[in-house]
């Protein structure tokens, strides 16, 4: 029996990006939801009631308007009342200096720095993600700026980020699919059909697996959300407890509870817009992950699939006693209240 569950949906289908505005018009405000992203957000409330237990309780990261609207998306479409969405930034980044946050400083660069390099060196790139990169390239055509196979891969030193050819590689494959996420007719300048994006996407997840989920930035802004999920779990009480974040809460979590997922037809670990991760207890104190998603395929329908616990030989399902014993050493009370 499903008894609880916690979820953080992922940053929604957002206009992100400064440079890109010129290139690619998302026709809404910089950061902000794409008006067929939350018609897709509403889609997914709709199709989970029934699926989750009660009481749902929704809990957002207000420090953002995207995720306010996120929230408040999902909230019509279960039937909830938006005025009863809870407003928890801290959880979301307790580095966060307003709203009676800022339990923690963020870390110095050189140590951001020094983290991602660290997850860089032991996740290097696959030969396939290479070749992915040179064929986007290649069908993206030759312009004026050098190839991204060109643009060195390094670890800036003034922010500490995952930088060069890959990341814009990155980047601009989220903005494709953004827009076929956004229902445009036609998205990647007409260039590309559904299936290349979905295959491209690969790239974009190599990045986010080395800047996003570098451990000891993730215990550092997820202890608390860890911690307040594992509380959640053993509580005894029976509901739902939705938290509405960013595509970097499915990150950080897959990190610290050591998580793998396949969400088909995207490619292995993906966190795509929209999506939410989502942890069940059963009665016998077996903690299990799943994955809901859609698929930009002109429909709103909700996938699901099942996360893999690796470090318990790929178990879909573990103790909460286990996963505590897990975590124990790991988590950083310094960034709690
Ligand atoms: C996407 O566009 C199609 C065709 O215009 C429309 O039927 C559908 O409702 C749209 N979906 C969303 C999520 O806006
Ligand atoms: C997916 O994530 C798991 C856990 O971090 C990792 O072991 C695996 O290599 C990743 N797979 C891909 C294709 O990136």
């Amino acid at each position: 029996m499903v008894k609880l569950l916690s979820d953080a949906i992922a940053s929604v289908i957002t206009a992100f990006d400064h440079t890109m505005d010129t290139v690619l018009d998302f026709q809404t405000e910089e950061y902000q939801c794409l008006p067929a992203g939350l018609t897709l957000i509403e889609g997914i409330g709709r199709q989970l009631v029934g699926k989750v237990p009660t009481p749902v309780i929704v809990e957002a990261d207000t420090a953002a308007q995207r995720d306010i609207d996120t929230a408040s998306a999902l909230m019509r479409g279960m039937g909830l009342d938006e005025g009863d969405m809870i407003e928890n930034p801290c959880i979301f980044d307790p580095t966060f200096a307003g709203e009676g946050c800022g339990f923690c400083e963020e870390l110095d660069v050189g140590s951001q720095k020094a983290a991602v390099e660290e997850r860089w060196n032991s996740f290097p790139m696959s030969e396939k993600v290479v070749d992915l990169i040179d064929e986007f390239q290649a069908r993206l055509g030759v312009g004026e700026a050098p190839p991204f196979g060109e643009i060195e891969d390094n670890v800036d030193s003034g922010s500490g980020y995952y930088s060069g050819g890959t990341s814009v590689a990155s980047q601009i494959i989220e903005y494709i699919l953004m827009e076929m996420g956004g229902n445009t007719t036609s998205w990647g300048w007409g260039q590309f059909s559904r299936d290349d994006v979905y295959r491209f996407l690969e790239a974009h997840i190599y990045y986010r697996e080395v800047q996003d989920r570098a451990l000891p930035l993730n215990l550092r802004s997820h202890s608390y959300m860890s911690s307040e999920i594992l509380a959640t779990l053993g509580s005894g009480v029976e509901g739902t407890r939705v938290l509405v974040g960013h595509d970097s809460e499915l990150d950080a979590l897959a990190s610290i509870f050591g998580l793998e997922w396949s969400t088909p037809p995207f490619p292995r670990n993906a966190t795509t817009p929209g999506s939410g991760i989502r942890f069940d207890v059963n009665g016998e104190g077996e903690v299990s992950v799943s994955l809901h998603y859609q698929a930009f395929d002109g429909t709103d329908d909700v996938l699901f699939a099942d996360a893999a616990f690796t470090w318990s030989g790929g178990r879909e399902a573990v103790g909460i006693e286990e996963l505590k014993e897990y975590l124990g050493g790991k988590l950083s009370d310094e960034c709690m209240p």
